[in-house]
């Protein structure tokens, strides 16, 4: 498939040496654009940061676990490409010098791209837009204070008008205006569907091939582990799976739906899994990782999986035209063993609506950008006093995300109490022997869960008062 993109203004035509060649390496080692900087090659330090635009859409993306065929028809801005076409620098490049920003300079390209890409879509919640990079020589005040410093300063025109243009045109939405006119249109191939049931057919043709959705887990598999992955099948065009669609009762969520939309949708709903999410990697992970991809990995300490659960979370599974509804707590069958035949995919995820008595904690090493050791979350719902319903879900605590079966059963019937808390404590021992791993010891790790099982029994007793809604139980960077 011939790729087509707009690469700081120009348009490109490119036949990828590899479906999976990075876009890191092609701008590297192709264009000579060495302002994208390699640092971890896995996701975590944002040197390789760069926005990425569809026309209607400002990201910043992690361009080291990004594959070129996932760029088809949008339109990517480096380093290099952020300056005005006259040499004027983007606002937040000036900001970094005159709030003395950069130091060694490694971080920096990934910094202003990020702090650009804000910028452009208005985000002022800086410490969270910045969470996904590292520097290890300036120190976060100066690149802050840089950041808030051009809040108020126009988004320079290059970055507005052609890539939502090229993007429209590209996607035959409107006429061609003469302003970066592309040639070629998406020609959908089996291994790039534009839709759920050309999907539906390619895989079921084609049942070993690896699926590729935001490409945050797959990606690595390719720069750490060296894996060939053909044939791969792209889910990226499927614009049908990237929907959300809201009833009185739930939320639909098509599989490619990421994180950053996925908390948006949820978060009014239920504060706790917003605020859960908003720790789930980084801006530039979370703009790549979908909802799918988080479910059907299989991982045992995947962020979303747990209060999914708890909250009573459907899976719709497609096998070329044949669909079925499971509850996702049956989906994880055994450790990396999951309830989905050869060549059925994740089609979409059902969250049903109830009043919020969900509180999810996140127990990792660092605030942000962390995987979990440990993950709880809890739904109990206590009517006159007594504990009438509870669904309690972990991850990290087994192989597969699990409820704590033992622990609801000591809780429901029983008053909502600190006593009733203390005699469900032991049953925890019944419901996990969790793994000791470089993140915490099996004890810790079930010392943690009961501690967050008196957590949720604080936080749900004591909910922030209208207008009072600070809690001393959260931490805020
Ligand atoms: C730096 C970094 C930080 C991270 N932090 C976190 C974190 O805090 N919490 C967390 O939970 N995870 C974290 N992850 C892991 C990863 O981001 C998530 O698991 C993410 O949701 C995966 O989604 P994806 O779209 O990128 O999936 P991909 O990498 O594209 O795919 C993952 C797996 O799912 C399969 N797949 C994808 N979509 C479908 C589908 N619709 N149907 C069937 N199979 C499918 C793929 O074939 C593959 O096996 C992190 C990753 C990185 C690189
Ligand atoms: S090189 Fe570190 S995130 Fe890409
Ligand atoms: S300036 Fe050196 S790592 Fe940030």
């Amino acid at each position: 498939m011939t790729l087509t993109f707009l690469l700081n203004g120009e348009e490109i035509q490119v036949e990828p040496p590899s479906s999976t060649t990075t876009l890191l390496d092609f701008l590297r080692e192709t264009r000579g654009l060495t302002g994208t900087k390699e640092g971890c090659n896995e996701g975590d330090c944002g040197a390789c940061t760069v926005m990425v635009q569809d026309g209607t859409t400002t990201q910043a993306l992690n361009a080291c676990i990004l594959f070129l065929p996932q760029l088809h028809g949008k339109s990517i801005t480096t380093v290099e490409g952020l300056a005005a076409p006259d040499g004027t620098l983007h606002p937040v490049q000036q900001a970094m010098i005159t709030h003395h920003g950069s130091q060694c300079g490694f971080c920096t390209p990934g910094f202003v791209m990020s702090m650009a890409t804000a910028h452009t879509n208005g985000d002022t919640d800086h410490a969270d837009q910045l969470a996904g990079n590292l520097c290890r020589c300036t120190g976060y005040a100066p690149i802050l204070r840089a950041a808030k410093a051009c809040e108020d300063a126009p988004v320079p025109p290059h970055l507005t008008a052609t890539p939502f243009i090229f993007s429209e045109i590209l996607r035959g939405e409107v006429e061609d205006r003469g302003a970066a006119p592309p040639s070629i249109k998406p020609a959908p191939s089996l291994n790039h569907p534009t839709s759920a049931d050309d999907l539906a057919a390619a895989y079921a043709k084609q049942p070993d091939a690896t699926l590729i959705a935001g490409a945050t887990d797959v990606g690595l598999w390719v720069t750490k582990s060296l894996r060939d992955l053909d044939p791969v099948i792209f889910l990226e065009g499927c614009a049908d799976l990237k929907q959300i669609s809201e009833t009185d009762s739930a939320f639909t969520f098509g599989a490619m739906v990421d994180l950053n939309r996925t908390r948006k949708a949820l978060e009014p709903h239920y504060p706790s899994l917003g605020e859960m999410l908003r720790r789930f990697a980084s801006q530039q992970v979370r703009n790549a990782a979908t909802l799918g991809g988080n479910i059907a990995n299989g991982s045992p300490i995947g962020d979303s999986p747990p209060p999914l659960i708890a909250l009573g979370a459907t899976l719709t599974l497609r096998h070329g035209d044949r669909r079925r509804q499971i509850p996702l707590q049956d989906f994880f069958l055994d450790y990396g063993k999951q309830d989905r035949a050869p060549g059925e995919f994740v089609e979409t995820i059902t969250v049903p609506k109830q009043a919020d008595s969900l509180r999810v904690y996140k127990l990792s090493k660092r605030f942000d950008q962390d995987i979990s050791a440990v993950l709880g979350a809890f739904n109990i719902t206590v009517q006159d006093q007594i504990i009438t319903d509870a669904r309690i879900a972990f991850g990290g605590m087994a192989g597969i995300p699990k409820r704590a079966a033992h622990v609801e059963q000591a809780l429901i019937g029983q008053p909502w109490s600190q006593a009733s808390i203390q005699a469900a404590k032991p049953a925890f021992a019944q419901d996990f022997a969790p793994l000791s791993d470089m993140r915490a010891s099996s004890e810790y790790r079930l010392a943690t869960a009961q501690n967050m099982l008196e957590r949720a029994f604080a936080d749900l007793s004591n909910p922030p008062k209208p207008g009072h809604s600070t809690s001393v139980l959260e931490v805020h960077p």
